[in-house]
């Protein structure tokens, strides 16, 4: 039998995962299958409870269902647990559903791989939004460096909650504030929606940053966002969605078909393809 796995979602149609997980099932020469299952919410315990019944060996799982992912395992990794949310499930040969999150190590190791300075300067991180990926990023970062680390979002009381979880080394600014402290900044992380297409455009004067501060946007839809061009415009260390996307895919297509990947190039000129062409 040939190793399957899918990502489930409702919708799931605009996931980019098939993208990257056929490329790599054919870049070597796997035998394995890659599906979307749209599956409703009310669905998707029973679903997972019957995953290897469907044909699955494991799964990615995206909106909404990523907080009942984590609940539906029988054991969680600390990045799943931390992170109150699960994107890649696997069984074990005994039929057990294992959740991990992979989304801080896909922010991390991209930033790491495209900006590997980030972490040197003695400014502090800041970050925009206080979302799911907002949790990400933070506990990634807390992980990854000793900055302080500032948090700034429009509904206050979401960074305190987060702000909350993460300990007193995440600092909640006003959002009206955040021009004001990017002085002190080295790392300017957007974790909102603004800058999305159809969406409002993320307003920020980043004239306070430090010339050597890193700019880095989790949208990848446009994968040049206007935070990006204007960042690159003043010579600053521009970081773009779509690394992200690509390394937390990694690990769960080691687990599913037994060979770590690697972030090409090529594979991310291939997935930047099919976005231009939505
Ligand atoms: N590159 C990747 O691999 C990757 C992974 C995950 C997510 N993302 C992207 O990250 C973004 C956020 O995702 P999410 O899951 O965290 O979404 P979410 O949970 O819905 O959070 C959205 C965030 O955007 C803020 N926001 C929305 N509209 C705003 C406005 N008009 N003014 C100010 N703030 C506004 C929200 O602030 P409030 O709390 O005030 O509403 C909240 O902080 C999306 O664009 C998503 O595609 C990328």
């Amino acid at each position: 039998m040939i190793a399957r796995a899918c990502v489930i979602g409702w919708p799931v149609e605009h996931s980019r995962s098939p993208v990257i997980h056929r490329y790599w099932l054919q870049q070597y020469g796997l035998e394995g299958a890659y599906e979307k299952e749209a599956v409703r919410p009310e669905d998707l315990k029973s679903f997972l409870q019957q995953l290897w019944t469907h044909g699955y060996i494991g799964a990615n799982v995206t909106l909404p269902h990523k907080e009942a992912a984590l609940l539906a395992a029988r054991s969680a990794d600390e990045a799943a647990v931390a992170m109150g949310a699960a994107n890649t499930l696997w069984l074990d040969p005994d039929g057990t559903l294992h959740a991990s999150n992979t989304d801080a190590y896909g922010f991390i190791t991209n930033l790491d791989a495209e900006a590997p300075q980030w972490n040197e300067g003695t400014g502090a991180a800041m970050v925009l939004g206080a979302g799911g990926a907002a949790r990400a990023i933070l506990y990634g970062l807390i992980k990854a460096t000793e900055a302080k680390i500032l948090i700034a979002n429009r509904t206050r009381a979401r960074a305190e909650s987060l702000a909350g979880v993460f300990g007193p080394r995440v600092e909640v600014i006003d959002w009206d504030a955040r021009n004001a402290a990017l002085a002190a900044s080295g790392l300017l992380v957007n974790t909102t929606s603004l800058g999305m297409t159809g969406q409002a455009p993320l307003e920020i004067d980043l004239a306070g940053l430090p010339k050597d501060a890193v700019v880095a946007d989790l949208v990848y839809n446009p994968l040049e966002t206007a935070l990006l061009a204007d960042a690159r415009a003043r010579g600053l260390k521009c970081v773009d969605g779509l690394g992200m996307l690509l390394h937390q895919a990694v690990p769960g297509f080691e687990r599913w078909f037994g060979v770590r990947p690697s972030v090409t190039p090529e594979l991310r000129a291939h997935l930047a393809a099919t976005l231009e062409a939505t």
